[in-house]
């Protein structure tokens, strides 16, 4: 019997995922699986959050993206803000600069993987340091900041972008949360003492501040405050939310996926926030199920083992 209980729940997770892949499918336009298989270092976690930043920024929105590289994140902004009727300015060199394979011409491959959004893109083919106004034509309300993550270039690019933001404007960093970049993180931290900007939210690498304490981006009723140090892994924008289940953790990670499970099967699933606060699991297993659970969407947030 619990074998079978274990069998529904499997194929439930399972039909939940493939579900969830064709609304990704959907919402990328025929980008989905192509955008699946260009080489990024931008988690689908990362990208598909993203979308949703960049989906929810007001309509007819300009959004910036320092560093597109192959174009994975780029597919998934400019689909979020193609929802808004918005564009995006693309900068870098694409000489693949501060890249570990070294340095190449990776244009023409970005912008054949581009191709299917190609009117929503603006690439703008210099460093980042020399971007102007001109360049971007609009105020900005998103910039997505990814190319070199040492803090001098960090800061550099957040001075050059600051006067052509708008007063409600987000700013995202990627790989803030690695000790491998210690200047983005640094800088983030440096920015928000400063009080002019507030953390919004968190996922992965990615960290979102937000000029004002204004309520933007909107439905961002789950943002996180977070130790910039800290791994936590909450989606930022649902406002839907009606009941937030939290379940423990420790190890026995099989019985994690049941959980999970029975709270999809609610009737209104997407009503439903999971927070599974994991208490320093220790087996491989869990940690790989608390990855999957984590890749899904659900809040998981660790801490160290308090017996
Ligand atoms: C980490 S990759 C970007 C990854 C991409 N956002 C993604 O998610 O797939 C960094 C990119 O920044 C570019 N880059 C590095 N330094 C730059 C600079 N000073 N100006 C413009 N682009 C730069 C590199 O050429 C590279 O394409």
């Amino acid at each position: 019997m619990s074998k079978l209980r274990t069998l529904c729940s499997a194929l439930m997770v399972t039909a939940v995922e493939k579900i969830r892949d064709w609304r990704w499918k959907a919402r990328l336009r025929g980008c989905y699986d192509s955008a699946k298989t260009i080489q990024t270092w931008t988690t689908q976690r990362e990208l598909r959050e993203l979308y949703r930043l960049a989906a929810s920024c007001p309509p007819g929105a300009t959004a910036v993206e320092i560093g597109s590289y192959l174009g994975a994140s780029t597919i998934y902004l400019a689909a979020g803000l193609k929802q808004v009727h918005g564009r995006l300015v693309c900068v870098d060199t694409w000489n693949n600069e501060t890249m570990p394979e070294g340095e190449r011409d990776t244009f023409e491959e970005f912008e054949r993987n581009i191709s299917r959004l190609r009117d929503r893109i603006v690439p703008v083919r210099k460093r980042s340091e020399e971007l102007t106004q001109q360049d971007i034509g609009a105020e900005v309300d998103f910039v997505f900041i990814d190319g070199e993550h040492s803090y001098e270039a960090v800061r550099r690019d957040f001075e050059c972008i600051l006067p052509m933001l708008s007063a409600r404007a987000l700013v995202a960093f990627h790989d803030s949360t690695y000790g491998e970049f210690p200047g983005v993180s640094r800088f983030i931290g440096e920015t928000l003492a400063r009080g002019q900007w507030f953390l919004a939210g968190n996922v992965g690498g990615l960290t979102c501040i937000r000029r004002g304490p204004l309520p933007w981006p909107r439905e961002s009723d789950e943002l996180c405050p977070i130790g910039l140090q800290a791994q936590w892994h909450c989606p930022m924008s649902r406002s839907d939310v009606k009941v937030s289940v939290i379940i423990p953790c420790y190890n026995h990670g099989a019985t994690l996926r049941e959980a999970r499970a029975s709270v999809e099967q609610a009737r209104n699933a997407n009503a439903v926030k999971v927070i599974i606060v994991d208490d320093g699991s220790s087996d491989a297993e869990t940690t790989r199920i608390l990855n999957e659970v984590a890749e899904a969407g659900h809040c998981v947030v660790p801490q160290p083992n308090r017996g």
